[in-house]
C-alpha cells in the first residue's frame, strides 16, 4: 500500500479550494498523473485489476462493482465501444455529483479517461441532468482545458489512444437516468428503459459495448491508480471500498454533502457531522439511500452506511442522500411527496407501474383528505407487492418500496388519520415540519 496512511476526505479535498476547479489548480495538485500513469505505464487489464482490488462500488445506486463492470466490455469485439458517464442526478435528496462537476470538473474527466482506456473506448459522453446548466457549462469549461493541455484528443500523453469527450444536456426527466433510459435518450429518443438482458457492456450505445458509469463512481478512479487499489479498499468495509459523499438533507442543523469512509454509521454522520436534529427536536425517521430507499426509524440508524450493511438493515444505501425527519413530521404526508414523485415520473412502459404509482398516491391522498376506509394500508401494501419485481426498470421497485416500509413501520398514522380523519402529529404538535 503506498498511499497516504491519515486521510480525511479525498474528492472534497479538492472542494476546500477554489483554485482546484481550474485546470491549473488541478495540475498544481497532482491532476492528470494518474491518467499518465495508466495510458504509459498499465496495460488497460491491470487497470481493470486495481478497480477490482480498491472494491469500488458503483455510486449511481446499484452498488455493482466498478472493475467487475468494465471487465464485461467484450475487448475482441470489432465495434467501438463507449463510455457514458451518468451525470443526470434526479434522484430526491441526492446532490453529490452536482458538487463535484462543479467543484472538481478534472477529477471527473481524468477518471472518465482512465475508465475508457481501461475499456478501449474511444469516445466517451457525459449526460448531464437538463436542469443542470451550470454543471454543464462548468464541464465544457473544463474539456477544454483538457483539450488545450492535450489530455484529450489525439495521441494523449504520446500514446497511441485517442479519446473524444462530449457533454450532453439531459432530457429533464427522472428516468433518464436510468442506465437504458439515458442511452435511448442519447440515441434522441424517448428515455424508454430497454429489457435487460442484453446488457449495457454487450449491448449499449447504438447497439455497442458500453460502460455506463456514475459522476462519483469515476471520480474516485484516479486515486486508486495513484495510491493503488489495496489502500483504496482499506479505507472502507469489506467489500464496500473508499470513502463515500453522503448528501445529509432534511431537519438537521447543518445539511450539505460529507465525504466520509464508506461505512461510518448513519447515526455519526447525522449527529457528528450534519449537527443532530435541528430545533432541538427528536428524530423520527431516515431514509439513508435517496427517496426510493426504505424508511428507518429512529431506532435503526446505528448500522454502518454500505451498501450490505444497509441492505442487511432491510434498506438500501441507493445514491445516499439521507433524509432526515424529525418527530413533527407527519409520515402519510412526507409517503404523499415521495408518491407524487414516482406516479409523475413513471414512463409508462410497463402496466405495475404505470397504474400502481397513481393509484398508490390517489390512496395516500385519500387517507390524508380523509376518504379512506379500514382497508387501505392493507390494500396499499398489496398494490406495492404486486409493483415489486414485475417492472421493467427499477423506478417500480422504487414506487412500491416507499409504501412499504412507511405503512409497516409507521401503520398507527395512517391508521388515524383514517379512523379520526385529522394528524396525529398536528394534533400532538400543533403543527407538522414540512416534509419538503
Ligand atoms: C429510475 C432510475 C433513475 C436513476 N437515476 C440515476 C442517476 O440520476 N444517476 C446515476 O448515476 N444513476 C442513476 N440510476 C442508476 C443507473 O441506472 C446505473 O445503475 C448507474 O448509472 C451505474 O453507474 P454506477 O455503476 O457507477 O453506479 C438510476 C436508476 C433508476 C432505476
Ligand atoms: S418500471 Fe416504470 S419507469 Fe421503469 S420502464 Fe416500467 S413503466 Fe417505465
Amino acid at each position: 500500500m503506498n498511499g497516504p496512511s491519515e486521510v480525511r476526505s479525498l474528492i472534497a479535498s479538492y472542494w476546500e479550494d477554489p483554485a482546484a476547479a481550474s485546470l491549473a489548480g488541478y495540475l498544481a495538485r497532482g491532476g492528470y498523473e494518474a491518467a499518465r500513469q495508466a495510458l504509459t505505464a498499465m496495460k488497460p487489464e491491470d487497470v481493470i485489476e486495481e478497480v477490482k482490488r480498491a472494491n469500488l462500488r458503483g455510486r449511481g445506486g446499484a452498488g455493482f462493482p466498478a472493475g467487475l463492470k468494465w471487465s464485461f466490455v467484450p475487448r475482441t469485439s470489432p465495434k467501438p465501444k463507449y463510455l457514458v458517464v451518468n451525470a443526470d442526478e434526479s434522484e430526491p435528496g441526492t446532490f453529490k455529483d452536482k458538487y463535484i462537476m462543479l467543484r472538481s470538473p478534472h477529477l471527473l474527466i481524468e477518471g472518465a479517461i482512465i475508465a475508457a482506456y481501461a475499456i478501449d473506448a474511444r469516445v466517451a459522453y457525459i449526460y448531464v441532468r437538463g436542469e443542470y446548466d451550470v454543471c454543464r457549462l462548468r464541464l465544457e469549461e473544463a474539456l477544454r482545458e483538457a483539450y488545450e493541455a492535450g489530455f484529450l484528443g489525439r495521441g494523449i500523453f504520446g500514446t497511441a489512444y485517442d479519446l473524444d469527450i462530449y457533454v450532453h444536456k439531459g432530457a429533464g426527466a427522472y428516468i433518464a437516468g436510468e442506465e437504458t433510459g439515458l442511452l435511448e435518450s442519447l440515441e434522441g429518443k424517448r428515455a424508454y428503459p430497454r429489457i435487460k438482458p442484453p446488457f449495457p457492456a454487450t449491448v449499449g450505445l447504438f447497439r455497442c459495448p458500453t460502460v455506463i458509469n456514475n459522476v462519483e463512481t469515476l471520480a474516485y478512479v484516479p486515486f486508486i491508480i495513484r495510491h493503488g487499489g489495496a489502500w483504496f479498499a482499506s479505507l472502507g468495509t469489506e467489500r464496500n471500498g473508499g470513502f463515500k459523499l453522503y448528501c445529509v438533507s432534511g431537519h438537521v442543523r447543518r445539511p450539505g454533502v460529507y465525504e466520509l469512509p464508506m461505512g461510518t454509521s448513519l447515526r455519526t454522520i447525522i449527529e457528528d457531522h450534519a449537527g443532530g436534529v435541528w430545533q432541538d427536536r427528536r428524530l423520527k425517521a431516515v431514509i439513508p439511500g435517496g427517496s426510493s430507499a426504505p424508511v428507518l426509524r429512529a431506532d435503526e440508524i446505528d448500522v454502518p452506511a454500505d451498501f450490505d450493511a444497509l441492505a442487511k438493515a432491510g434498506s438500501m444505501l441507493g445514491s445516499a442522500g439521507i433524509v432526515v425527519m424529525d418527530e413533527m413530521t407527519c409520515m402519510v404526508r412526507a409517503l404523499e411527496v415521495i408518491a407524487d414523485f414516482y406516479a409523475d415520473e413513471s414512463c409508462g412502459q410497463c402496466t405495475p407501474c404505470r397504474e400502481g404509482a397513481p393509484w398508490l398516491l390517489e390512496m395516500v391522498q385519500d387517507i390524508l383528505h380523509g376518504r379512506a376506509d379500514p382497508s387501505y394500508p392493507d390494500l396499499m401494501l398489496q398494490v406495492a407487492q404486486n409493483i415489486l419485481g414485475r417492472t421493467i426498470c427499477a423506478l417500480g421497485d422504487a414506487a412500491a418500496l416507499p409504501v412499504l416500509s412507511f405503512v409497516r413501520k409507521f401503520r398507527s398514522e395512517f391508521d388515524y388519520h383514517i379512523e379520526y380523519k385529522r394528524c396525529d402529529v398536528e394534533e400532538r404538535y400543533g403543527g407538522v415540519s414540512n416534509p419538503d
